[in-house]
């Protein structure tokens, strides 16, 4: 087996909750609470939940493009937590993210060559061929060095996110994080951009982390899964474990929503009510308890531990035994 490329250990990560004058009591947001994973070098890791689970926090903490609130990372055996200066430089060169909004994303006033040379010329690279590098970065991503010379507003979605992707690229990363890559994109430029991140990874044996609230693109592209629901992990596995034989009623739930879970029938045993309660007043106990259709007594005051039900395979569900029951998924 490959080596463990990053190690996120019990990482929290809580925004600052401003009450009312009157409000002295320091209130926050837990958008990730206690997250921990690690990442084989050369596979895919997915992350999947609705909008508001905490992906996108993740994201930036694991890029340390925002600092944490609590926990370790670990980027091949070295801590990089809090690293600083020259460290954190150093981080820059093997981490690299992509977000999803490729427009947004890339500076309006800065032409093409710039933009994928920013993090090369950020690392003050001596002596950089800045013409021949920018032309070699557009072409690994499958476009004409000639869009050196062009603004992003000339860029169509889906080459705006292949320069955004050149960009990742220019420093020779081990780990890309990608928030929702394709989730702005049209769906055949969407398939266009997942066979891209496919052979760049069997070209430079990059590993990724893959967050999308679409779970056919984490079943395209992923290993190992984790699941995530306000601010935690509630299921992880591989690929397989995930999608074939998940045990945690939101990881059906999603499939289901997906239509993955086989027949309309089955899925409808899964659907949750209502909405991802607010951040600001998080229910008690288990997170899930009033959307969740297999909700018992104990799901209103305890939060269920994370617990391992095979090699690798983890679930926090008290009822995950009448989850596996409904799904004909028991041995
Ligand atoms: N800068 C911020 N300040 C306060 N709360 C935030 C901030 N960014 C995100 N949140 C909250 O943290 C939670 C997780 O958000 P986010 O990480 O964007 O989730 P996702 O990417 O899964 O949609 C949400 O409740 C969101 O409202
Ligand atoms: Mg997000």
């Amino acid at each position: 087996m490959s080596k463990t490329i990053l190690k996120v250990e019990n990482l929290t990560k809580y925004y600052p909750l401003r009450g009312g004058l009157l409000n002295r009591k320091k209130r926050v947001i837990k958008a990730v609470d206690d997250v921990s994973f690690e990442i084989r070098e050369g596979t895919t890791f997915g992350i999947a939940g609705e909008s508001g689970s905490g992906k996108t926090t993740l994201c930036l903490c694991l890029a340390r493009l925002l600092g944490t609130t609590s926990g370790r990372l670990l980027l091949e055996g070295e801590e990089y937590t809090h690293a600083r200066s020259a460290a954190l430089k150093r981080v820059r060169t093997r981490v690299q993210m992509v977000f999803q909004n490729p427009l947004s994303s890339l500076d309006p006033h800065m032409k093409v060559s710039s933009i994928v040379l920013e993090p090369l010329r950020a690392q003050r690279t001596p002596e950089l061929d800045e013409d021949r590098v920018a032309g070699e970065l557009l072409e690994k991503v499958g476009l004409s060095p000639s869009l050196a010379k062009q603004y992003p507003h000339e860029l169509s979605g889906g080459q705006s996110q292949r320069v955004a992707i050149a960009r990742a690229l220019s420093v020779g990363p081990r780990l890309v994080i990608l928030d929702e890559p394709t989730s702005a994109l049209d769906a055949s430029i969407q398939a266009q951009i997942l066979n891209l991140f496919n052979s760049i990874q069997r070209e430079f044996g990059i590993t990724y982390l893959l967050v999308s609230h679409d779970l056919s693109v984490i079943g395209h592209m992923c290993d190992r899964i984790a699941v995530m629901y306000a601010g935690k992990i509630v299921e992880t596995g591989t690929f397989e474990e995930v999608f074939f034989e998940p045990q945690h009623p939101y990881t059906a739930a999603l499939l289901g929503s997906a239509h993955l879970l086989g027949g309309g029938e089955l899925e409808e045993k899964f659907i949750l009510r209502g909405e991802m309660p607010s951040p600001r007043k998080p229910p008690s106990g288990c997170t899930l308890h009033p959307r969740c259709p297999f909700a018992t007594e104990v799901c209103k005051t305890e939060y269920p531990p994370l617990i391992e039900v095979g090699e690798g395979h983890l679930v926090a569900c008290h009822n995950r035994q009448d989850v596996r029951r409904v799904l004909g998924t028991t041995s």
